[in-house]
């Protein structure tokens, strides 16, 4: 690595303090993300992901803490700011585009209104220049005929059109990171195929770095510069995409690219045997063990940290996998 650090995130912890008790939704995740560059979060669902994503946000709400950890972001650490300078930084320097538009789009002010809110909350236009801006941007996103979508109601678009809203609301400040958790998963392929596209101009135009949450390995392969795969709320392994696909150390991650159908091959997709652990009850040994091949005594004694196993891979086990052994895990 050799970029400018766009967002660094250490040793983040959050709980969730339910009636049924503590649930450890993520603990001690950390990573650096250079500006222009995207990371890949992938991982099983309940791993993590998304209560990783709104953290770094401050969005998580009670019952969840954020317990531990930093999120620093152009010299500041988010969890240390006030809410007023918090708002500032929301949109500004870090956006997010959520999975699902309608819950977070308002049902009843037009995309132009909304659009036109998050410009002129941050920037002193006047209301000439809001529109034009706010015009520019559904251009930019690539919605057709934007004087129309501009007083559409939400329900009025179809859901690739409000995921395109999403991403022109978030970019509007023109952030130096966005977060997407599950952007495209509620779109067809070719509607997601033309967002992933559009993120990867617009990652290119403004140098934002871009943190990608998906269960889907291929539009991993397919956009991410790094990948961390996370299993029970902790990253298992980090890498470059080609390491990842090519090179990977951790079980988990093998089994997770086994479970990819085949390209042209009968081969049904195959889910990674047995479950993951229960988040009320996570072991103090490796989490991924009783699931685990190749798991031995220390596996279940002793929690493995994620370690380097060669340049910029970090593998996060006591027995990571061989070269050797990789074509036999994998075919
Ligand atoms: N509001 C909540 N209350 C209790 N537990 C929660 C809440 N939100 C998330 N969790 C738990 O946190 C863990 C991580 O969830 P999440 O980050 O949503 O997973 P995913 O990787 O699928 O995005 C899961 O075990 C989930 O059940
Ligand atoms: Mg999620």
């Amino acid at each position: 690595m050799s970029g400018v650090v766009a967002l660094r995130v250490d040793d983040l912890h959050v709980v969730f303090k339910t009636p049924a008790g503590i649930v450890q939704a993520v603990n001690g995740v950390s990573f650096t993300l250079e500006a222009g560059r995207t990371l890949g979060i992938v991982g099983e669902s309940g791993c993590g992901k998304s209560v990783t994503a709104l953290s770094m946000l401050r969005l998580i709400e009670p019952p969840g803490t954020i317990t531990r950890g930093k999120v620093r972001l152009n010299g500041h650490n988010l969890l240390d700011l006030g809410n007023e300078q918090l708002r500032r930084v929301r949109g500004a320097e870090m956006a997010m585009v959520f999975q699902d538009p309608m819950t977070s789009l308002n049902p009843v002010l037009t995309i132009g209104k909304q659009v036109s809110e998050v410009i002129s909350s941050h920037l002193n236009l006047s209301r000439m220049e809001t529109r034009d801006k706010t015009l520019a941007l559904l251009t930019k996103v690539g919605l057709p005929n934007p004087g129309k979508i501009y007083n559409r109601l939400p329900f009025q678009l179809s859901g690739g059109q409000r995921q395109r809203v999403m991403i022109a609301m978030a970019l509007a400040l023109k952030p130096r990171v966005l977060i997407a958790d599950e952007p495209t998963t509620a779109l067809d392929v070719t509607v997601q195929a033309q967002i992933l596209a559009e993120l990867n101009r617009l990652k290119r135009e403004f140098n934002t770095a871009i943190v990608l949450i998906t269960h889907d390995l291929g539009i991993v392969a397919g956009m991410a510069d790094e990948v961390a795969v996370m299993y029970a709320g902790s990253i298992v392994e980090q890498a470059s995409a080609v390491d990842i696909f090519e090179n990977p150390g951790h079980p988990y991650t093998c089994a997770l690219l086994y479970s990819i159908p085949r390209l042209g091959g009968a081969d049904k997709l195959k889910p990674v045997p047995g479950q993951p652990p229960d988040p009320l009850e996570l072991p103090g040994h490796c989490a991924f063990a009783p699931r685990c091949p190749g798991a031995g005594k220390q596996c279940r004694q002793k929690k493995p940290r994620l370690e380097p196993i060669s340049t910029g891979h970090m593998v996060a086990c006591h027995h990571p996998v061989a070269r050797q052994a990789q074509r036999a895990i994998l075919i």
